[in-house]
């Protein structure tokens, strides 16, 4: 695995792969990687003849308040796992290099920027937008993988996509779990065993809500007061149901949507969510 440092030297190796054919895939972190980024990581492998990752801890999308600092850095370990998963080149930018001191350049994605994470981290995206814009312009990937545990990330980067024509094509892989249902994070190396435990109670709160729904439960403030019930033990910031595209909130279960939480146990801002379809109603016999 190759290690590259600047987007010039990014963009001419990612260049030189295209240029024999390959077509590249992208799986952008922050690293403290898990299995979460690792099922990223093994797509882009599987599925293009050249896959890159980069890790890059993004000052912008952390507000001066939050845990920029303290995030875990475990650079051999990330190091380690991307190599053994077969990721052909792994991009690592310096801050000084993405935002030298005249920088002033930033990607605002409207409409499904907003509420969610957006409502409670309003620099978020637009830290998030400006980097994976800049990481796509360095690794010029076909295809980038990001994951269902940011749904709200991956539909801002989709519409990111779409809008500015990059042309590239957005995946979404599925939420990796712990045994227990706790959905992986890097921001899990931060709980205490106490906490740990009492963090389950996001999952376990989303799953019953998925099985209300799968029993036709349809009114959207009745499926989120169940979960803020069942996520009594935490500090709740937001408990919602939303159109699982546009993000917007719905009042009924009437079409795909993204049922997302996030909340606070102790110290530690935790996101969940799960994605829940409706069955089409079934055709009435008799009428026919
Ligand atoms: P990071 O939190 O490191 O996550 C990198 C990617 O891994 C994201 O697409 C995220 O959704 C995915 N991921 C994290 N936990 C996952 C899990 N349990 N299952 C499946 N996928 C998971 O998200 C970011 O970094 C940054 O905002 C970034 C896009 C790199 C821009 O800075």
């Amino acid at each position: 695995m190759i290690l590259l440092e600047t987007a010039d030297a990014m963009r001419a190796w990612s260049r030189a792969r295209r240029a024999e054919g390959h077509t590249i895939g992208f799986a952008p972190t922050m690293g403290a990687l898990h299995e979460g980024h690792a099922s990223l990581a093994r797509a882009a492998v599987r599925e293009c003849g050249v896959a890159v990752a980069s890790i890059f801890v993004n000052p912008a999308q952390f507000a001066p308040n939050e845990d920029f600092d303290k995030y875990p850095r475990t650079f051999e370990a990330d190091r380690a796992m991307l190599e053994g998963i077969g990721v052909h080149a792994l991009y690592l930018p310096s801050a000084r290099d993405m935002y030298p001191e005249s920088y002033s350049t930033y990607v605002e994605v409207g409409g499904v920027s907003q509420g969610l994470c957006g409502g409670s981290r309003p620099h978020f995206f637009r830290g998030v937008a400006t980097v994976v814009t800049k990481l796509f312009n360095a690794v010029e990937p076909d295809r980038a993988y990001f994951g269902q545990k940011d749904a709200q990330q991956c539909a801002v980067i989709r519409r990111m996509a779409r809008d500015l024509d990059t042309g590239i094509e957005i995946v979404q892989m599925p939420i990796v779990r712990e045994a227990d249902g706790l959905a992986m994070s890097s921001r899990n190396r931060y709980l205490g065993p106490e906490e740990r435990t009492r963090a389950l109670c996001i999952s376990r709160s989303l799953f019953e809500a998925g099985r209300r729904m799968g029993g036709g439960l349809k009114d959207a403030a009745a499926v989120a007061a169940g979960v803020r019930e069942g996520m009594a033990e935490t500090r709740i910031d937001y408990v919602e149901l939303v159109d699982a595209e546009t993000m917007r909130p719905v009042a009924a279960v009437d079409r795909p949507v993204l049922l997302a939480a996030a909340a606070w146990v102790g110290d530690t801002r935790l996101i969940d969510n799960i994605l829940f379809t409706p069955e089409a109603p079934k055709e009435d016999a008799s009428c026919c």
